[in-house]
């Protein structure tokens, strides 16, 4: 198979997310901060719905820079809460935030959610979110989240379908960026697509009362320039050099294009939910 961009990447296991290779970390952080708030009324309502609020050992996995992690531990405060991530930069900055907050901290800790550092039934809950998308061996992640959580203990996890992602009216220069981002992420060993996979990959390991419901966001709720900050202009980021410098400067028009049609963007996100065995 022809090596790809991300695949060089994926050496250290990160699958297809690797923050350290984006050229504008600056804004990719500010992005996965903006977007952790954003929409954090709508997912905090998920995790109560899940039964979060009696959970008293709460595993974020793939935490990045811990933003949701923190708000899990202020929304649960009597729990303890553990955020893990592969990559240390993310980590660390998950890290400095929190000192600043008028709660105790989560607990920050680097390790790969295939190989996880924990005794077997050390949580009640795991959350995990937009990291499946990215994983080249899911099996091996959801082996682990069944490994570490105790027996009838539970496991949300939340993730993308690009089947659900939509422009109104059609946009083509848009849908142009989509695809190829789907296509190199794909190439990579990372699913664009995994949001309606969820449910079967829970049920194959044996979790019970498997659910999966879709959530819609929409550029009305936020604007349309966020949204699209938030959901798509970062996708130039996981493509090979060349493609995403003509991307890059292609943003421009897509942006122009959007506002002048006055369009809305929308996202299916899934929810999917299981408790182990
Ligand atoms: C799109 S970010 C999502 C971060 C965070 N969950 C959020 O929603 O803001 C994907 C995260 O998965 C992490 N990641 C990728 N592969 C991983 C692995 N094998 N083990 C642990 N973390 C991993 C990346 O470092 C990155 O922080």
């Amino acid at each position: 198979m022809q090596t790809t961009h991300i695949q060089r990447l994926s050496g250290t296991n990160l699958g297809t997310y690797s923050f350290d290779e984006f050229e504008e970390r600056k804004q990719e952080l500010a992005r996965l901060k903006e977007q952790a708030s954003s929409f954090w009324q709508q997912e905090k309502t998920v995790l109560v719905a899940h039964g979060i609020q009696n959970c008293h050992n709460i595993l974020d996995l793939a935490c990045g820079p811990g933003v949701v992690t923190r708000k899990i531990k202020s929304l649960v405060p009597d729990s303890h809460v553990t955020g893990v991530d592969l990559n240390e930069s993310l980590l660390n900055v998950a890290i400095s935030d929190s000192q600043q907050d008028d709660f105790e901290s989560p607990t920050f800790r680097k390790a790969d959610c295939t190989k996880l550092p924990f005794e077997t039934s050390s949580f009640d809950f795991v959350y995990a979110r937009f990291l499946f998308q990215h994983l080249c061996d899911p099996d091996a992640a959801v082996t682990e989240i069944n490994r570490v959580l105790t027996p009838g203990g539970r496991v949300v996890i939340v993730d993308v379908d690009d089947r659900d992602l939509n422009v109104t009216p059609s946009c083509s220069s848009f849908d142009q960026l989509t695809r190829a981002a789907g296509f190199f992420q794909a190439q990579g060993g990372g699913n664009r697509h995994v949001g309606r996979t969820l449910d079967d990959l829970l049920a194959s390991h044996n979790f019970t009362n498997v659910t999966r419901q879709v959530q819609v966001m929409s550029s009305d709720q936020i604007g349309l320039d966020s949204f699209f900050r938030m959901t798509t202009q970062f996708k130039v980021e996981q493509l090979p050099k060349e493609l995403a410098g003509q991307m890059r400067d292609l943003i421009p028009e897509i942006r122009r294009e959007l506002a002048s049609m006055n369009a809305t963007i929308s996202a299916g996100i899934h929810v999917a939910s299981g408790l182990a065995c």
